[in-house]
This record gives C-alpha cells, structure tokens and sequence, in this order.
C-alpha cells in the first residue's frame, strides 16, 4: 500500500536518526486524519540495520491492519534486525486485530523507538513490556509532543468516553466576534483573513464533529461543512444546539442535511420534531439541566457515545460562555484579526443571565491543578502557541491535557 522509498542517509548521530525517522512516522501518521477516527491516527518506519528505510505505513480504519502491519508487510524479510519507528506504543491486545507487538516480535525487528505510550488503559506499557520481554531493545520518548498533540482526540475519550473539545474563536483586536447586531445595511462580515479561513478548514477536517448554538445560525446561516477537500471517511456531524427547536427550516444547515446533521434539545414540541425529521434532520431531545437549559456535559457525552473523539466548536458569546464556565473546553484556538470593532460589539465570551455570569466568574475546575492560576479570575496559560496566520495571529492553548500526566516509561 505504501511502497519502501530510498531516502537519503539520514545524519549522522543515534539521537538525531531517530528523530529524522520518527517525524517521518508522524508525517504518516497524519494521514490517517478523517481516516484512523475513532481509532487513533499512527504511522510507522521500517529502517535496516544499513540505514534504507525498507516499509512504511499508516493507520486507516477502514482498512484495518495498524500501521506497524502494514509497515511489515511492504518490508517483508527486510524487517528482520531493523528498527521501527512508531508514533504510538504498539498494541498488546487482540481487537479487531492481533497484537502489533507480536508481530513486530514475529518479524525479527531488533529494536522498537515509539514516541508515546498508548494512552488506551488496556495498552499502557504492556505494548512496551512485551516487547522488552522478547529481548527487542526499546526507547521511548522521541518525537513525544508532536505524537500526542495529533491524538488528543483519542487520549481523551479512550479514557472518559468524552469528546475534546476544541473551542476555536475568531475574534477582534478587542475581543470581539461579531459587529453590533442590528445595525443597518449589515451583510456577511468575515472578520479574520483568507488564510485563517482556511486553517479553519483544516480544523474542520481533523475534526469528528462541528458545535454550535442556534443564536449563530440564526445570525450567519452558516452551512459548516467540511470543505477542505480532503477525504474523510465519516461525514462532519454537525450538531446544533437549539433548547427551544428555533431552527428554520429553510436554514442552510437543513436544506443540505444528509444525516449529518444533528439538533440537541430540550424541547417536547413532537410535531416541529416530526417536521424537521422529515426533512433528514436527526433530533435528540435531553431532559433539561440547569436554569432547563440544554445540558451540556450531557450532550458532549453522548457525542463520545457515537464514538465522536474530536468536537471543534464554533459558537457565538453564550454558548462559548457557558461551555468555559462549566469546565468543557479542552484547547482555545483564537484566531485575532487586527480589526477593531468597538465596545458595542459581542464578546467573544459572553453570559446570557445572572447564572451564566456567576458561572463564568468561577473559573475554578476549569483547568487541572497543576496549571497556575494567579488570580481567582484568572487562568494562565504558559503552553499557549502563538503563530502568524496572514494577517491575523493564531493562539492555541491546552486548558487541559487529556494525556496521562507520568508517561509509563
Ligand atoms: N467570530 C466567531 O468566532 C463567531 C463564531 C460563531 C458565531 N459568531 C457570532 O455570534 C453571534 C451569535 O451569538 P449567540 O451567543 O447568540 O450564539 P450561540 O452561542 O451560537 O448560540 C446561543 C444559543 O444557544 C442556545 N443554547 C442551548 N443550550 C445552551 C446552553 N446550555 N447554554 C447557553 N446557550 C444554549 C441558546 O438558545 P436557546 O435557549 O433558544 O436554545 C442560546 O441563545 C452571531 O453574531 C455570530 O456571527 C461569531
């Protein structure tokens, strides 16, 4: 499936072999983005004793076999004395395959670099151990960031059966996500550039499922598919969150449901339910949380019921609001534009009452205790990425690592 290519030597030096070969197991790993889900995305590098590398290969879910088999197969005899290079520990247990650790044992391979451990309760080590126990030498730990940044999806719901939840915000030099509702002449406004746009794609892409609340489309009608071209191999599941089933029916979102499309509500309404049925649109009714709100820690566990790892919200104030004060939001990816639109305009993080606003204002719980906080209103936030995107600045923080804090090895 993925032929052996003849690189060039890599430098010299063990330490930074490794990493030469292991970014080129990530490369493959990544992909399986829209592929691997809800398995986790993992690529793997076939190196002879020589220096060539001899198979490679990724995961794809539809396609089964893990990406050390596949490897395997493309290296055939070559495997025997090489290295394997693997983003993630090799799985010790028989599912819907048998164990890679197993087979790499099987094949001769004389030594095994992973870059993480498998976060999976039912691997943790025992990939690692097994092999050890077989005599293959074993190291751990190259490449470890990268590795785990592309599979907190997996981290997180192989071990809560809870989605994560990436809140991507477009927002203005002040803070701000939309101009004053309202005003005259208004049309579609963009606020942050083409190239942030188009990253938003690519996080659409990576994503299992799309968040947002009612007051968004009844706003922007926004269509929030996934128009990145890219092949996936489960449609974008939109999901819209309406308590009161608000939704037009001649709302893009519906006129292009192809049951992807999902409304979470609180709302016993059966005949606009039995409506918006007919026209292909899924409608899950919850009992009501707090204030009879929809309640949201529900409706993000139910998602990891369908086996939803990564959920990318793109929502107005409130529900930005109330997803942070109530301890939802795993990563904030904030796009800022340098435009300013004024104190009259929406904030990015919004309270719609008296409730949401004593929430927001206790951000205790938000985030895991070792994350320093110096103010009670306050989160630091000292592994926020800042990167340029055209015009615009993209920050990306983690409020809560959905990794094991002590890696086994
Ligand atoms: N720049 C950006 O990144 C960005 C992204 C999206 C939207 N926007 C802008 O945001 C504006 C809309 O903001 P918005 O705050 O009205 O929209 P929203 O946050 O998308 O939706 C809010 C609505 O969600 C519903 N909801 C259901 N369960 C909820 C819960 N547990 N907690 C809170 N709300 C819940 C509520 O309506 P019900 O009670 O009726 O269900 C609430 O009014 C638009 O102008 C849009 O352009 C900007």
């Amino acid at each position: 499936m993925h032929p052996p290519n003849e690189t060039a030597a890599p430098p010299p030096g063990s330490h930074s072999r490794d990493l030469h070969w292991m970014e080129r197991a990530l490369e493959l790993a990544r992909m399986g983005t829209a592929l691997a889900s809800p398995n986790p995305r993992v690529g793997c590098v076939l190196v002879s004793p020589d220096g060539r590398c001899v198979g490679e290969g990724w995961h794809s879910y539809d396609q089964r076999d893990h990406a050390e088999i596949v490897a395997l197969r493309a290296a055939g005899e070559q495997a025997r004395g090489a290295t394997a290079y693997v983003t993630l520990e090799p799985c010790s247990h028989t599912g819907r395959t048998g164990p890679c650790a197993l087979a790499l044992q099987h094949a001769g391979v004389a030594r095994v670099v992973v870059a993480t451990e498998d976060p999976n309760p039912r691997v943790a080590g025992n990939g690692l151990r097994m092999l050890r126990e077989a005599g293959i030498a074993v190291d751990c730990g190259t490449g470890l960031h990268a590795a785990r940044r592309l599979n907190e999806g997996f981290a997180r719901w192989i071990q809560t059966g809870m989605p994560f939840v990436t809140q991507k915000v477009a927002l203005s030099l002040d803070g701000r996500i939309a101009p004053q509702p309202g005003l005259p002449g208004q049309g579609p406004f963009w606020i942050t550039s083409e190239e942030s746009r188009f990253t938003v794609q690519q996080m659409r892409h990576a994503a299992d499922a799309v968040l947002t609340g009612i007051g968004t489309i009844l706003a922007d009608d926004p269509l929030l598919t996934d128009r990145s071209g890219a092949p996936r191999r489960r449609n974008l599941l939109r999901v819209i969150l309406d308590s009161t089933l608000r939704l037009p029916l001649a709302a893009q979102v519906v006129q292009s449901a192809d049951g992807d499309l999902v409304v979470c509500t609180v709302s016993q309404d059966e005949e606009r339910v039995a409506l918006l049925r007919g026209l292909g649109v899924e409608v899950q009714q919850f009992s009501p949380g707090v204030h009879g709100r929809l309640p949201l820690a529900s409706v993000l566990e139910w998602l990891g019921q369908r086996q939803i790892l990564d959920v990318m919200t793109e929502c107005g104030s409130h529900l930005n609001g109330a997803l942070l004060a109530q301890g939802l939001v795993d990563r904030c990816t904030c796009f800022v534009a340098p435009v300013i639109l004024g104190a009259h305009a929406l904030p990015a993080w919004g309270a719609r009452d008296a409730a949401d606003a004593a929430a927001a204002g206790n951000l205790s719980g938000m985030v895991s205790p070792n994350t320093p906080t110096e103010a009670s209103e306050s989160i630091q936030l000292p592994q926020a990425r800042w990167s340029a995107s055209g015009p615009d600045a993209c920050c990306s923080a983690l409020l809560r690592d959905p990794w094991p804090a002590e890696p086994v090895d």
